[in-house]
């Protein structure tokens, strides 16, 4: 790992007892970190437990009241990258992730993510096209290049990690590498 290498921060969006997200997410870090290009850190919005958006000001002003919204605000603001590890539901992504990106404005601007999607038939596929539409507002930059992972609990070894699959970790490397190219552009 280059310190100098942008930050990647790896969104653990779900937050349900007993949800794969976690799992996932340790995967794709393992992944990121073996690929070099970025310093990584996970961030998990069951650990942050926001509440509902409670802020007077549009976050646009950045005049936040709350102190949990100064850590949130903080934590964004050092990622140079993100990657949004969503489950999906009711072919949607999930609502403690949408709180999460309505509470900032500036800290996304001009930073590139990517998405993990997992779910059961729909791969994740509709909550990222969602994602998609939602961040543009906040000028971040999606990435073409996903991983898709459908029926994700069958995934899963008695252990509870991500089983072996060449095809996903080919799929994750990819993403890497194109979250990397417009990561270096953006800066
Ligand atoms: C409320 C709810 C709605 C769901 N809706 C969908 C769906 O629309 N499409 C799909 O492919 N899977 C759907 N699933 C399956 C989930 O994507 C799957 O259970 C996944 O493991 C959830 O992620 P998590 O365990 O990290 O919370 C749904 C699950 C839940 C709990």
């Amino acid at each position: 790992m280059n310190e100098s290498n942008p930050v990647l921060q790896i969104v653990i969006a779900s937050t349900r007892p007993g949800r794969v997200g976690p799992a996932f997410a340790e995967w794709f870090v393992k992944v990121a970190e073996g690929h070099g290009g970025f310093v990584v850190e996970t961030v998990d919005l069951a650990e942050r437990n926001l509440p509902f958006l409670d802020e007077p000001k549009h976050p646009k002003l950045r005049e936040y009241q709350h102190q949990h919204t100064k850590d949130w605000s903080a934590t964004v603001d050092r990622a140079d990258a993100f990657v949004f590890v969503t489950p999906e539901y009711n072919y949607g992504y999930n609502a403690v992730l949408k709180n999460a990106i309505d509470f900032l404005h500036q800290e996304w601007a001009d930073k590139a993510v990517g998405f993990l999607g997992y779910g059961g038939v729909g791969a994740g596929t509709r909550a990222i096209q969602q994602l998609k539409q939602v961040v543009t507002t906040l000028r971040m930059v999606p990435i073409f290049e996903a991983v898709n992972v459908p029926f994700a609990a069958g995934k899963l070894t008695p252990d509870g990690e991500v089983a072996a699959d060449p095809q996903l970790d080919a799929a994750a490397v990819v993403m890497l590498d194109e979250l990397l190219r417009v990561t270096k552009l953006l800066r």
